[in-house]
């Protein structure tokens, strides 16, 4: 008989996950009934809020529950359907458990073009990710032509968008990410204008003082912690933060004061988080332009993926040590 597999949230990390918070189970390949429709996951994304899934206690998601499934969003192929216009063959985005194959009832799911960009692009550039970088861009940190631009994790999923978004608006834009590699890809590759390795340097507020010399009017902040403190002396009179993640502060095992001095009343500053879902209604006005700029190789993106479904845990820690460059997705089957 075949079998499925599944993951399933086993226990709740203490600090950095290990990956042993997840088990792997084999089951019965589920059946579909009626209006519904069997699908095998081609590609499953990992990324950052998941931490915060694996807490007890609340964050913008709810957690999840020990002995459950955890999800992920997701990219697959109709194996079968009794869904009317989702045939056989499909390939489809949405959001289901860490498994090889789900039942769906076709709620949630996005048909994917297969001439258009690879199918995973729909986890990164095309989906979430790209979604965060375009609305907390214009919509959060609103650049100007001139503006000094930082963008911290500026090699990651949201990060290298972000950048380019904002040189695309006429920015000065000045990446911060984390080994040597990603700072190369940064200036030679997407064209920043500066990148700073925070990890390298044994003083980054001066580094990033000499790469912002008239300072900072729009910051996109993706980490928190320590980069965000160094950034936070720069920001200029009437500076713009637009708080999209603190990664650095997801392992964290009790909630430690920010160490950010920000000038907020002499230096007028605005900063204001924001979550990709409140943007909801305009998703497909962003999609379209995102894809347009993708196929016209105005916006480029780079994806770290890694084979295996049992290389999801693995791919999910990763995120918090710097591992992936660009999107980090999970190649689960080819479609
Ligand atoms: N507000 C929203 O709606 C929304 C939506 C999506 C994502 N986010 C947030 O946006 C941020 C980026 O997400 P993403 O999916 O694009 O992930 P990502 O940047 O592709 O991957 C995470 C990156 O964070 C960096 N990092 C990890 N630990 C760090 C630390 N302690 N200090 C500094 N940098 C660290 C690593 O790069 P280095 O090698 O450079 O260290 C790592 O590659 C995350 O904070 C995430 O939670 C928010």
């Amino acid at each position: 008989m075949a079998l499925n597999r599944r993951y399933v949230f086993a226990q709740r990390p203490h600090g950095m996950p290990t990956g042993e918070e997840f088990e792997l189970v084999e089951e019965a390949m589920p059946s579909p009934g009626r209006n519904q429709a069997l699908i095998r996951s081609c590609y499953l994304s990992v990324d950052p809020y998941m931490r915060g899934r694996m807490r007890e206690g609340p964050s913008y998601a709810p957690p999840w529950q020990v002995g459950e499934s955890p999800t992920a969003g997701a990219v697959g192929r109709v194996e079968a359907s009794d869904i009317v216009g989702l045939p056989v063959g499909s390939l489809v985005a949405g959001t289901w458990d860490w498994a090889e194959y789900v039942l769906s009832d076709g709620h949630g799911l996005r048909r994917l073009d297969p001439s258009g960009a690879p199918p995973q692009a729909a986890l990164g550039v095309l989906g979430m990710p790209g979604l965060t970088a375009y609305f907390g861009t214009f919509d959060v940190a609103r650049p100007r032509a001139g503006d000094t631009f930082v963008v911290s994790a500026a090699a990651g999923a949201v990060g290298s968008l972000a950048g380019q978004l904002a040189k695309q608006a006429g920015c000065r834009v000045v990446g911060i990410a984390g080994t040597k590699e990603k700072i190369d890809f940064l200036r030679e590759e997407l064209a920043f204008d500066a990148a700073v390795d925070y990890r390298a340097e044994g003083d980054l507020k001066g580094a990033l003082r000499d790469a912002c010399p008239t300072g900072v009017d729009a910051y996109f902040d993706n980490v928190g912690g320590a980069v965000t403190a160094a950034v936070a002396p720069l920001m200029n009179t009437h500076g713009r933060v637009a708080v999209c993640g603190q990664i650095a502060t997801y392992n964290q095992t009790r909630r430690e004061p920010p160490d950010v001095a920000w000038d907020l009343v002499g230096r007028r500053l605005r900063i204001e988080g924001f979550l990709v879902s409140d943007f909801q209604p305009r998703f497909a006005e962003a999609l379209a332009r995102l894809e347009h700029w993708v196929l016209s190789g105005r916006l480029r993106y780079r994806e770290t993926i890694v084979e295996g479904f049992e290389r999801m845990p693995e791919a999910l820690v990763g995120l918090f040590k710097g591992s992936n460059f660009g999107k980090q997705v999970v190649k689960v089957y080819a479609p």
